[in-house]
């Protein structure tokens, strides 16, 4: 392309795409997915955090709503409806907050990805770093660094001491960081490996923030995907306020499935925080329908809660049956109790403990498995070999199809 066509930012987005590999694979071979009598032999997407095990109840339900009020077709505040916004606190606050938050502390984007793009926007400058734990959600390199220009500043966590983010580790890679630290993105429960924390964790954590005087966003978009016997504790429930620099994120993406739907949510005491994202609210606003629709839905809390209980238990069930199969093949992995995905352990297939050797492996497992997996590489793993599993966006025998698959390329 000829020079002045594009800005030189418009040209980095076009030379540089902020898609990582195994996102384009995923568009490129969706068309050929598996399915039991038409296409057995197609594509098993395990690499994307999508949860469609309760799909079609949720499109049931949605159709139930019923005709919008005409106001929805015109202009609202574009952090999303007063009456939306006082669902979401009453809501929010009953199924996992802890506590009831003012509907002027909420703001509504479309997806918790424009909520963290606007919200940092606000928070740190160009070139200032954002701590990231590593292995993490690997959305947020683009989220954070594309517009923003921030830069992540990775923190890295290990098997040896269980993937738990301690105040010395945070301490180094403040340390080590080349540019200034504004805040912390901390993830809970956690996206790639499905950990749910204590309440002592959390606390020790945003202690840690304090002390730093750094924001700590809180990033809770799977709080109610927890099946496993240790509850979720978010950090509204943690301490009596969230003060000035504490923000919690949520969406409807993972814990309803309805990633299309895009309708992420921010929660901050900060009246300028809110009032600064506000500012930018107006390009990313969520449609007036799906609110409409979303709120009628959070309204009905006998619904809500048999919707929310039912997630569980079938999220636990595909868990189970998935990681039953690695099992009989003597694939290891790092067992989760929340979320939609978890790492699988593939660092004795590798040959060489490598980036090269990790990325050869994902291509074999696509080309000769027809099996995509989120690469280790993509969520930043501190070493190469583990693996992204995500369960729950293909059908429970399609992900069975694809661990069988998986086997069958490592040889097992
Ligand atoms: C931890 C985390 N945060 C944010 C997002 C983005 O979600 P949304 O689709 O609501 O933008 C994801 C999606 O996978 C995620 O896992």
């Amino acid at each position: 392309m000829p020079d002045g066509i594009l800005s030189p930012r418009g040209r980095r987005l076009v030379d540089t795409p902020p898609a990582a590999e195994y996102l384009l694979e995923r568009v490129i071979r969706a068309p050929d997915r598996w399915h039991p009598a038409s296409d057995p032999d197609g594509h098993v997407e395990l690499c994307t955090a999508e949860n469609t095990l309760l799909a079609a109840e949720l499109a049931e339900a949605l159709g139930r709503v019923g005709s919008p009020p005409t106001a929805v077709l015109g202009y609202d505040v574009m952090t999303g409806s007063a009456v939306f916004r006082e669902r979401l606190a009453a809501f929010m606050g009953r199924s996992f907050l802890g506590r009831v938050f003012r509907p002027e502390q909420i703001a509504v984007l479309a997806g918790a990805g424009s909520v963290l793009e606007v919200l940092f926007y606000t928070l740190a400058g160009p070139g200032e770093g954002v701590l990231v734990p590593t292995p993490g959600y690997p959305g947020f390199w683009p989220d954070l660094e594309t517009r923003d220009g921030i830069r992540i500043i990775p923190v890295p966590r290990t098997p040896d001491d269980d993937y738990r983010l301690t105040p010395v580790m945070l301490d180094a890679a403040v340390a080590a960081s080349p540019v200034p630290v504004r805040a912390l993105l901390y993830t809970s429960p956690d996206n790639p490996l499905g950990r749910v924390v204590t309440a002592g964790e959390v606390e020790e954590v945003w202690a840690w923030a304090d002390r730093n005087r750094l924001h700590v966003v809180f990033d809770e978009i799977y709080a109610l995907s927890v099946f496993g016997s240790e509850p979720f504790v978010s950090a509204a429930s943690v301490r009596p306020h969230l003060g000035e620099r504490a923000h919690v994120v949520w969406a409807f993406s993972k814990d309803f499935g309805a990633s299309g739907l895009r309708c992420g949510v921010l929660v901050s005491e900060n009246e300028e925080v809110v009032a600064a994202v506000d500012g930018l609210a107006y390009w990313a606003a969520v449609s007036g329908d799906t609110q409409y629709r979303l709120g009628e839905l959070i309204g009905d809390a006998a619904w809500v809660d048999g919707y929310v209980a039912e997630n569980r238990r079938r999220l636990a069930a595909a868990y189970a049956e998935v990681t039953g199969a690695l099992d009989r093949h003597r694939i290891p992995y790092v067992p989760a109790a929340a979320g939609i995905f978890f790492l699988v352990d593939l660092r004795d297939d590798l040959g060489e403990p490598t980036w090269e050797s990790e990325r050869s492996l994902w291509r074999r497992l696509l080309d000769e498995g027809d099996v995509n997996l989120t690469p280790g590489a993509a969520c930043r793993a501190p070493e190469p070999g583990f693996m992204r599993l995500c369960y729950a966006k293909e059908p429970t025998p399609a992900v069975l199809r694809g661990i069988e698959r998986i086997a069958a390329v490592l040889g097992r």
